[in-house]
């Protein structure tokens, strides 16, 4: 089980209690598909992804980057079980979406990249190890289903 200090407990709820979920989603979605353009490969069924402006104007990029935040506001409301909490979630990514998991990591990353530029100097370095530690939880729980 991951123990969490009051510091690391505080600053993701803080952090996520501001957040607002389609902007940082769309964002963090978006990057992820323009910087690492093979995750494309996922989304066949959202329509024009031909170039960076065409996945920041997609609207179900925009929606698809909404259902991953709230996706990760379940974590932030069950820090204590993440694990179990995405069992369910890791399934279907590994069995149905056959989504590769070392993509979770590259979608945290593009996560921490938005998140950071919004939250300018209160991104301080125990901001960002929290956060760090926080999305590695995440990751691992959602590729432990995979085999
Ligand atoms: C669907 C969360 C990372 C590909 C979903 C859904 C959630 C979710 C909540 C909807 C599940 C449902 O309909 O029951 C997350 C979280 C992630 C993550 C929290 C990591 C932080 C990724 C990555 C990829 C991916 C990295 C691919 C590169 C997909 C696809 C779907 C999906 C293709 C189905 C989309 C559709 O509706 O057609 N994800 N996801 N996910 N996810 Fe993820």
């Amino acid at each position: 089980m991951v123990e969490w200090t009051e510091f690391e407990r505080a600053t993701i709820q803080n952090l996520f209690s501001k957040m607002d979920y389609d902007t940082v989603g769309q964002q963090s979605l978006a990057r992820c598909l323009i910087v690492y353009p093979w995750t494309q490969r996922y989304f066949g069924n959202f329509g024009n992804l031909y170039n960076a402006a065409a996945i920041m104007g997609n609207p179900n990029v925009a929606a698809h980057g909404k259902v991953v935040l709230h996706g990760l506001d379940r974590a932030v409301k069950n820090m204590d079980d993440i694990k179990a909490t995405y069992a369910e979630l890791s399934v279907l990514h590994s069995e149905k979406l056959k989504v590769d998991p070392d993509n979770f990591r590259l979608l945290a990353d593009c996560m921490t990249v938005v998140v950071a530029a919004q939250q300018g100097a209160a991104f301080t370095p125990d901001v960002q190890a929290a956060l760090q530690k926080f999305l590695s939880v995440v990751v691992s729980a959602l590729g432990r289903q995979y085999h």
